[in-house]
This record gives C-alpha cells, structure tokens and sequence, in this order.
C-alpha cells in the first residue's frame, strides 16, 4: 500500500476500490493498528450505550477483514453474524477468524438475498465509499426487520459535502435517526487524518 493519500481523496471506481483492498489485506489489520483505527470500538461503545435489545441476526456490510466483527461478536457472542464486502482477499482473511457464519463477496449498492431478516446491519469506515445512497439503503431496507436497527460511520467532511442529514432526512419515512454522535477521531495517527478529519457515528431504526 504506497498511496495512503488516496485514503483521503478516494479511491475510485468500484473495480479500483476492490484491488486497493485486495492489495491491502495483507497488512490492513496491521496498519490500522498502527494508526490507532478507532471506529469498531466506538462504533461498540456507542452501540452498547444506546441499544437495549441484543440483535440476534447481524448483518455488516463492507466488513473487510472483520475489524468490528471482532467486536460484535465480544459483545453479542450468541449472535449470527453475517458479513460481505468487494474484497475478495479481506473476506478471505475475515473468514479465517471464524466470526461470520457467511460470508458474501457484494457490492453493498446491490441487492443481497437472505433467507433471514437482521435485526442489526452495520456499515463501519466504509460510507466513503458509497456513490448511491438510495441503493445502499435499498438494500439495507430489503434485508432489515421491521424495527432494526442500521448502524455506520461517516466522515464528518463528506457529511459536510454532501450535505449528508439531508440525505438521512429524506429516508426519514423509512429509517428514523435515533442517534447521532459529536464529531470522534478515526485515524488519529495517521498524519493525514490526525485529528483534521473525523467521524460521526449514527443509529438509525427502520420504522
Ligand atoms: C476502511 S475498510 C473498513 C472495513 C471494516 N468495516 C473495518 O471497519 O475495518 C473499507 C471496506 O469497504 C469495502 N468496500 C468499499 N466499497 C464497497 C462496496 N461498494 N461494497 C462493499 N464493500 C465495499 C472495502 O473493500 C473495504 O473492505
């Protein structure tokens, strides 16, 4: 991984996101170790604070080489927990943690069949990547239960952007925000992020 400053700018297409992180897989974990990676255990923390239901069925959505997999299955040991994501290479390497019952090599813009309905589907460090918010929530909406809970991370400059809570406002009929945190640091060591750019984390429920 030569062009960490594409982490800020983006990537590109789906095709160049998909080997980036298939050239990174290897020393992902590694390197995010190194730059203090703060969203999963956050995310958790946040999640712990909030919800007051253990989801049973979980699905996380680009969970890469299973970073907050870890950390659900920590708190919810009893859960089934589903994952997909582009990389084939990271799904390979959250596969041998052995935290996912399935694994699904998907684009989250595109439908995913299920025979279940989850009561939890996360998104952690990964909004970044979305071109279509419709059909990310179009999928997270074909696959959720009445009721669940949808939880990710978004960095706060794109959300400035993009003008991302009218984004939100506009799924209102379907996900209703429960909560949004203050702005958290995300990659507080990496010299690019430091504490220039940082995320929020949101829990939205489906009505
Ligand atoms: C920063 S990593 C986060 C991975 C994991 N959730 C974590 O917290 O460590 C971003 C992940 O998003 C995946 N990704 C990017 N675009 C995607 C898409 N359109 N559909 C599914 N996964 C995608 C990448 O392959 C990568 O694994």
């Amino acid at each position: 991984m030569s062009n960490f400053k594409s982490l800020v700018s983006g990537v590109g297409n789906l095709s160049k996101t998909t080997k980036y992180y298939d050239d990174w897989s290897k020393n992902y974990d590694e390197t995010l170790k190194l730059w203090n990676y703060q969203a999963p255990k956050k995310s958790i923390k946040f999640l712990k604070e909030t919800l007051n239901i253990k989801p049973k069925n979980i699905l996380d959505l680009a969970c890469g080489t299973g970073l907050f997999g870890i950390e659900l299955k920590k708190i919810y040991p009893k859960s089934n927990i589903y994952g997909s994501d582009i990389s084939k290479k990271s799904l390979k390497i959250s596969s041998d943690k052995k935290i996912y019952i399935k694994l699904k090599n998907k684009n989250f813009e595109e439908l995913h069949y299920y025979n279940t309905k989850f009561d939890l589907i996360s998104l952690i460090g990964s909004m970044t990547y979305c071109k279509n918010f419709k059909k990310l929530f179009a999928n997270i909406n074909k696959n959720i239960k009445k009721k669940g809970f949808v939880l990710f991370t978004h960095r706060v400059d794109l959300w400035k952007q993009q003008d991302f809570f009218n984004i939100l406002k506009k799924h209102q009929k379907t996900f209703k925000i429960t909560k949004i945190s203050r702005p958290l640091n995300y990659l507080p060591l990496n010299k690019d992020f430091e504490n220039k750019i940082k995320i929020k984390i949101v829990l939205l429920q489906k009505n």
